[in-house]
């Protein structure tokens, strides 16, 4: 936090005045659904007519029920579907086949089975600047904006959803610029503070507001004439390298001559089963329960990141044909859903996604399909994706292996837009819980889409039951579809150097100095 407390109070205390909305008659509406994370949960299995679930393994690896962790048993159906070809069984050879057939089909199977289908009317989004800010990241002057995605809410009142964005662009270099937008924590990089005089009044206003408030403190100000309430923060050091190791990856991309845009996925909807009654899911469904085929949370974050998109496209100084989606972890997952399903997102950097990502989803090495379909994960996927976890139900028994569709098909979907693969290593903290190897294996299979395309691949060949994950640090980088584990832990910060050049590269994109 760089607003000094007393500053933040002021804030505060003006926002709430303004804050103050119209009270909603609650009558007129469905009542909203209130559920706990496992009431949802029990009633998606009921609606599926699934009786029991395998549980998921458990990610310690002294536990006795622990995640498969034996290379010999990770791959029981180890014949992936195959890309190309059709569900009738015809073989895709052409750029068109691909894009009026398969292309369509591996996405129905992908709405349908994993990731829920958008509804087919959402509301609209109305984005307000709320804050343009001056600022310095590192020693790029930047124009910063705190903006917030109002989304409709007049067919149901009762849920408001407010997207919230933070836009970073450098100032130094001639526009229109390309933008990464990531999924994360939006915050503004380094507010501007106020000039000595204008500190002054601050001071002297705050200084009157509060003795207003308690005449008693007149005395306190009287004892310590020269005490200023609100200080000025340190500005930003223009001469000290980072403490360690490279620049942030945001400084990198600026000095790259690149802005950025970070979303809020919780701003969307909430990371959990109990909010799916809320956010754009539950607004959608007028704060009832999901049916098994609706959107889970990675499709509503993409799909926030779309109407994010949308902003974009009316900026004068980004070029939203250069607008890339990046994210780690559950948000590398969801910058994977929404570089699949919007081709508009021109580029994408897909951090440590494991299952749910780029992972296999037959692999049964660390997190299992069994984890996000009976666990706190769940609400990521559609309902129907629970499916593939049952012991027990109407339909017998299914596993990973029943899925019609896998990860290297989602990849497939990104082509033949570049999309870059990245983990750290398990000592570091990027867990084997993430199958690295499984990763690997989809991206060596969705290489065959890309050079369809007229894009190039990872440079190996397509088997992916043999190729062999390159050593860390390897990078594969030469095409389109890139692949590269570095160093670190569970961030994709450390590949940041190499994703940039990359990514300029492929979009043909040079700094140009203002
Ligand atoms: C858990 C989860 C992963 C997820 C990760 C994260 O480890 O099992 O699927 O990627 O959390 O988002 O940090």
């Amino acid at each position: 936090m760089r607003t000094h407390l007393a500053f933040g109070l002021l804030i505060g205390l003006s926002y709430g005045a303004v804050a103050q909305q119209p009270a909603i008659d609650s009558s007129k509406y469905l009542p909203l659904t209130t559920w706990t994370t496992a009431q949802d949960h029990a009633d998606m299995m009921q609606q599926l007519g699934i009786r029991a679930l395998r549980p998921g393994p458990s990610g310690n690896e002294a536990d006795p029920n622990h995640a498969n962790y034996d290379e010999a048993k990770a791959d029981p159906c180890p014949q992936l579907p195959d890309v190309l070809t059709t569900r009738n069984g015809k073989k895709v050879t052409t750029p068109d086949q691909w894009w009026k057939q398969r292309r369509p089909e591996l996405i129905d199977d992908f709405e349908r089975e994993m990731y829920g289908k958008v509804p087919a009317h959402t509301p609209k989004v109305d984005w307000t600047v709320n804050v343009t800010d001056n600022e310095f990241v590192g020693r790029i002057p930047v124009i910063a904006k705190q903006l917030t995605g109002r989304v409709d809410n007049s067919t149901y009142p009762l849920i408001r959803v407010n997207i919230n964005m933070v836009l970073v662009l450098p100032q130094n270099v001639k526009g229109p610029v390309p933008v990464m937008m990531m999924l994360g924590f939006p915050a503004l990089p380094a507010p501007a503070q106020p000039s000595l005089a204008d500190l002054e009044k601050l001071n002297a206003a705050f200084k009157e507001l509060m003795i207003k408030s308690d005449p008693t403190l007149k005395a306190i100000f009287d004892r310590y004439p020269a005490y200023s309430p609100i200080t000025r923060l340190p500005g930003p050091n223009f001469f000290a390298p980072p403490p360690t190791g490279d620049s942030s990856p945001t400084e990198q991309l600026l000095a790259a001559g690149w802005g950025y845009c970070t979303i809020e996925p919780s701003s969307i909807q909430a990371d959990n089963g109990a909010g799916l009654t809320r956010g754009i899911i539950g607004l959608v469904n007028k704060g009832q329960p999901r049916k098994p085929g609706d959107w889970g949370a990675l499709r509503a974050w993409a799909w926030g990141a779309s109407r994010a998109l949308d902003y974009l496209e009316t900026e004068p100084q980004v070029n939203a044909r250069q607008v890339g989606v990046e994210g780690v972890s559950r948000y590398g997952k969801a910058a994977l859903v929404a570089m699949a399903f919007d081709q508009r997102f021109a580029l994408g950097l897909i951090g440590s996604s494991g299952k749910g990502g780029t992972t296999l989803q037959r692999r049964v090495f660390g997190e299992a399909v069994e984890s996000l379909a009976n666990s706190g994960e769940y609400h990521w996927m559609a309902g129907n994706y629970l499916k593939y976890a049952t012991a027990e139900s109407s339909f017998g028994s299914r596993s990973g292996c029943d899925l019609p569709v896998d990860s290297h098909e989602l990849l497939a979907l990104c082509a033949p837009r570049p999309t870059f693969v990245s983990y750290g290593i398990p000592e570091k903290g990027d867990a084997k819980w993430l199958d690295q190897t499984g990763s690997y294996k989809a991206t060596v299979a969705a290489g065959p889409v890309f050079t369809l395309l007229g894009a190039r691949g990872l440079g190996v060949s397509s088997d992916y039951n043999t190729e062999r994950m390159p050593e860390v640090q390897t990078g594969l980088l030469t095409g389109e579809l890139a692949w590269r584990q570095h160093t670190g832990g569970h961030t994709d910060a450390p590949n940041f150097q190499y994703v940039i050049p990359w990514a300029s590269k492929r979009l043909r994109y040079e700094r140009v100095a203002r």
